[in-house]
């Protein structure tokens, strides 16, 4: 008797803790799939899995898909876990106050996206890329309603050119888009281009890397997609795009050290891209009529477009005497309309810039834009004046009040 009580009270134990965990269990698990109801309100899929509505108390709450900030540098869109891992995407963080997840989405050669701020990375980024194959990235809108593609150059480190300015080793080259965009190399890191879209048409991002060792090739771009409506948006057509009443423009490439890659003829090659043709916008912020362009300070280098650098010192380079305009600027040089003299208020009368230096000028005409413009020798061969060792430019600007 007494051992068939203790054995019923035995039974009676196990049952009690069986039940105690699988309740348990289905606890834990309503608190998964609540995480997960109150992230992507998949409330349906759940409820016709389970055959019954376990959670008639929760409210449907749907949270804006926005950029959101993570631990790291990348930024993200706020997802449902769901949808992110759907997208092959990395949860970095929570965001809308829990409810999403901060997804960022990455992707490599070969691969095609149709997300906002998706970020393009060279294999094994941050790692050097040895190169050797074409890379490319194709983007389709997000919706119908995007007009453009920012592409923040995160981190872009190519081969140079070649000494006459061509980018024979690596390149950057973007195509089935509503703008022209000149082929590139170099150093672009900060560097951002805008690139509207063709109606419905896929922007293509291609890389060629011949293969190379010797330096540390890698490249990380963020591909923003900007509504026809956004306030970011650039003006049709323009390539690159400032906003702010001041800052720095550099050609691409720019950089104050030479091209260690010589040119055809032997001498100091260039950093200068060859045959760019192409605009930049500055916004006229409120309550500003004017702007102001200067050669960036304690840089010589910093407006070397057109001419022989190695062969001119510091009493030429950088200053008055090296700057050139108007008709002495025929193969090389940057456009800005209807200038004044800075220093005099006195017309300029010319709108080309080119030579090893640059004084500096204001101007009222809008929009703010300047071209530039260069031709298809950046060498020593290059007819009269040879080109030897420019930089680009590297110009400060200033919005100046009404
Ligand atoms: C996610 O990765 C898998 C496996 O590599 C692949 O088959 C799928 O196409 C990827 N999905 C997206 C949206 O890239
Ligand atoms: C894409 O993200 C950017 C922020 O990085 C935002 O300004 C833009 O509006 C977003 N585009 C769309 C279509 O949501």
């Amino acid at each position: 008797m007494m051992a068939y009580r203790g054995s019923l009270v035995v039974i009676a134990a196990i049952l009690i803790t069986v039940a105690a965990v699988s309740l348990y269990n289905e606890e834990n698990e309503k608190e998964q799939y609540k995480d997960d109801l109150l992230e992507d309100n998949d409330l349906e899929e759940y409820s016709s899995r389970k055959g019954k509505i376990l959670f008639p108390f929760l409210s449907i709450v749907r949270f804006a898909n926005t950029e959101c900030s993570t631990t790291g540098t990348m930024r993200g869109t706020c997802l449902a876990r769901r949808e992110c891992h759907n997208l092959n995407g990395t949860i970095t963080g929570n965001c809308a106050s829990r409810r999403g997840r901060c997804c960022v989405v990455t992707r490599g050669c070969g691969s095609t996206t149709n997300v906002n701020n998706t970020y393009f990375t060279s294999p094994g980024y941050p790692s050097a890329y040895a190169g050797g194959a074409a890379c490319s990235i194709t983007v389709y809108r997000c919706n119908s309603n995007i007009c453009q593609l920012r592409i923040d150059f995160l981190d872009m480190v190519l081969a140079q050119p070649d000494g006459d300015g061509n980018c024979a080793t690596d390149s950057v080259t973007v195509t089935g888009g509503n703008t022209v965009v000149p082929t590139i190399c170099g150093d672009n890191t900060g560097q951002t281009i805008f690139v509207d879209f063709n109606g419905n048409a896929a922007i293509t991002i291609t890389i060629t890397a011949t293969a190379s060792t010797t330096f540390a090739r890698r490249w990380n771009m963020k591909l923003v997609q900007l509504g026809c409506d956004c306030p970011g948006i650039a003006p049709n057509g323009c390539l690159q795009y400032y906003t702010g009443t001041s800052g720095t423009i550099n050609s691409f490439n720019y950089g104050s050290a030479a091209n260690t890659v010589l040119s055809s003829s032997l001498v100091t090659g260039t950093r200068q891209m060859a045959n760019l043709n192409y605009g930049i916008c500055i916004r006229m912020e409120a309550g500003y009529c004017g702007i102001q362009y200067s050669q960036s300070a304690n840089d010589v280098y910093s407006f070397t477009i057109s001419g022989d650098v190695e062969g001119a010192d510091n009493t030429v380079l950088g200053t008055s005497l090296g700057a050139s305009n108007d008709g002495a600027c025929s193969t090389d040089y940057v456009i800005i309309p209807n200038p004044t003299v800075t220093a005099t208020g006195v017309a300029v009368g010319a709108d080309r810039f080119c030579g090893i230096g640059f004084v500096s000028v204001q101007t009222t005409a809008k929009p703010f834009v300047i071209y530039v413009v260069t031709n298809g020798d950046e060498g020593a061969t290059a007819t009269s004046p040879p080109d030897i060792g420019n930089r680009g430019f590297s110009l400060a600007y200033s919005e100046i009040a009404c």
